[in-house]
């Protein structure tokens, strides 16, 4: 059975979903950017920064349990993505990660191999991808979307993908049209040449659980931040393709491992942190494991989240003003995240975000990193597009709050 969320309770685990603006209470419609964090994450970071953390490998209790620390948030993380705790690597952010690993897997490519990106990435999982294809002689190749409803063009990415594949650079969900992508058919489109997958799962994880095991990949890359954690990055990585490859490291960093692949000293009080935000998503479910408890969690906080889209949804169809960009259909809800950019009449996005602003609602503007999409769809001139994205801790009176807002901004 799906357990249901208790939507007023959780939000009172959240200081910052009580503040107020003006008189008004702050609707944090910017989950795509970062979400807020509940109190026992808090609690975990300061504990552990209050009780005293040594650095790691040390021969006495406080470093003792920095290692245990950490082991205690590679095991969340590996709950959360379906993977072994020996597969998971921790980092600055999900940019950086990706830009070291890139390093790493470049390595084994050759003038003339390819590697596949597309419009409707993040630049975090463009931009790396291009820098070491030029530092290899490699070519690189664009997927691209249905301008339409901002899905992935699948015949396009098939034409991309070609004997010379090494790599194919994926998003799961786009941060900026809210588009989930079919992963399972794009990891056998790329294995079926031998190409290896790596999927950006950052704006995907504050609303979907990953299986990593289930879906083949090689590699996935994710931000606590945008999960209700601290600002920390996180990278699965198959143990087959750790084992191998060969990441720029200092000559004493781990040889094998995860640790092979963390550059310097971790945050610890980040990663305190980080098993807070999992254990604190694994108690909106219920199952005899964290994994169990995580996937239960999931399935309630997608069913809350499309009864906000479909309202979202319902509403902006009755305003002419308003142009949602991507999947716009209400009984598509399984191919979008409730994540919506957003076209106001007559005022740039950055105008229509400070009005909002201005009344508490706090919702980003611009191209969010995601200029590939802008530059497709032609906003990236005109200052793209006003996001409004709601996660499991938003309600339906916010929902409604954007919806006068936006109606409003559009006649004004
Ligand atoms: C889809 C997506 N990928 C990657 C990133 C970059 O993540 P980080 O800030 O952890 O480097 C973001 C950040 O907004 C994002 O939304």
């Amino acid at each position: 059975m799906i357990p249901s969320l208790d939507v007023e309770h959780l939000r009172t685990l959240f200081p910052a979903l009580q503040r107020t603006v003006a008189g008004r209470p702050v609707a944090h419609l910017d989950g795509p950017g970062g979400t807020q964090v509940p109190q026992t994450v808090i609690d975990a970071m300061s504990e552990c920064l209050s009780r005293g953390v040594s650095n790691s490998g040390g021969a006495f209790v406080a470093s003792a349990e920095a290692d245990e620390l950490v082991e205690g948030a590679r095991s969340a993380v590996a709950d959360l993505v379906g993977g072994d705790r020996s597969e998971i690597v921790f980092g600055q952010n999900m940019t950086s990660l990706t830009f070291s690993a890139s390093r790493a897997i470049a390595r084994e490519w050759k003038p003339g191999d390819e590697v596949v990106v597309t419009s409707l990435d993040h630049d975090a999982n463009v931009s790396p991808w291009r820098l070491a294809a030029e530092d290899r002689g490699a070519q690189v190749r664009v997927a691209d979307i249905d301008p339409e409803d901002g899905t992935l063009d699948l015949e396009s990415l098939d034409g991309a993908i070609g004997e010379r594949t090494r790599l194919v650079a994926v998003t799961a969900a786009s941060n900026a049209l809210g588009t989930v992508t079919p992963l399972t058919d794009i990891v056998e489109m790329a294995h079926r040449v031998g190409a290896l997958v790596f999927v950006d799962a950052v704006h995907y994880s504050a609303h979907r659980i990953s299986d990593v095991r289930a879906l083949g990949a090689d590699f996935l890359a994710a931000s606590a931040y945008k999960f209700f954690g601290p600002h920390t990055g996180l990278l699965w990585g198959k143990a087959e393709h750790l084992d191998r490859l060969t990441p720029y490291k200092v000559v004493p960093a781990p040889g094998s491992g995860p640790g092979k692949w963390e550059t310097g000293t971790q945050a610890f009080e980040s990663l305190a942190g980080v098993g807070g935000a999992v254990d604190y998503l694994a108690a909106l479910g219920n199952g005899a494991t964290r994994r169990e408890r995580l996937e239960s969690a999931f399935e309630a906080i997608r069913a809350h989240e499309d009864s906000l889209a479909e309202r979202f949804l319902a509403g902006i169809a009755e305003m002419p003003g308003v142009t949602v960009y991507g999947v716009a259909d209400g009984a598509r809800l399984d191919e979008r995240a409730p994540t919506f950019a957003v076209d106001v009449a007559g005022v740039t996005a950055r105008e229509a975000a400070a009005e909002m602003g201005r009344r508490g609602i706090f919702v980003w503007d611009g191209h969010y990193y995601a200029v590939a999409v802008m530059q497709r769809l032609d906003l990236a001139a005109r200052g793209g597009l006003v996001r409004i994205g709601f996660v499991h801790y938003n309600t339906p009176e916010e929902v409604d709050r954007v919806l006068a807002a936006l109606d409003d901004i559009s006649r004004s």
